[in-house]
């Protein structure tokens, strides 16, 4: 079965829908960083970038009357709940294998621990870990980081790259076995 790649998830209507409102900068940003932190950590790199590239796809609009209440938002946040659904959903309808879709669901919803009443730090997998590490890696004050702008075709070709980076990656270690 052909790999489902960051294009493709990229490229689908859900994700059309649900991206924009947590920036396309930032997910294609963190899907970069958790690139290079699953090589590290030794982790897939599929998972890692497909989980990273959707954590926040559960964010929902964020502004008051007109204006964006941070700590309003965070107070009723739970994006992560949101996002796991969301990208579990996605995956499936683009013929992911279901392993993978739950996989990448379940570092989707354990990213962040801000709405839960306890904390995940040493609780976490190796591949939750690189996606929770990698989206602070582009972390702002105030959620500004959600703010920076890339254009769609920007994005594209940067997933492109990685995409290239994780065939590459696999075929090596195929060779290497
Ligand atoms: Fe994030």
């Amino acid at each position: 079965m052909a790999r489902v790649t960051l294009v493709d998830v990229f490229k689908h209507r859900i994700t059309q829908k649900y991206l924009q409102r947590s920036g396309i900068h930032h997910a294609v940003t963190v899907a970069g960083y958790a690139y290079d932190l699953a090589l590290e950590a030794s982790v897939s790199p599929d998972l890692a970038t497909k989980s990273a590239l959707l954590h926040d796809m559960g964010h929902y609009e964020w502004y008051l009357d007109g204006k964006w209440d941070y700590e309003e938002y965070r107070k009723h946040d739970i994006h992560a709940i949101k996002g796991a659904e969301r990208a579990h959903k996605l995956l499936i309808r683009l013929g992911e294998d279901r392993l993978v879709a739950k996989e990448v669901s379940l570092a989707v919803l354990l990213h962040t621990d801000s709405y839960l009443p306890f904390s995940l730090s040493g609780k976490r997998t190796s591949l939750q870990d690189v996606v929770a590490e990698a989206d602070r890696k582009d972390e702002q004050p105030n959620g500004l980081h959600h703010y920076n702008k890339m254009s769609p075709s920007s994005a594209i070709k940067n997933l492109s790259v990685l995409d290239k980076k994780i065939t590459d990656y696999y075929e090596n270690n195929i060779e290497a076995e």
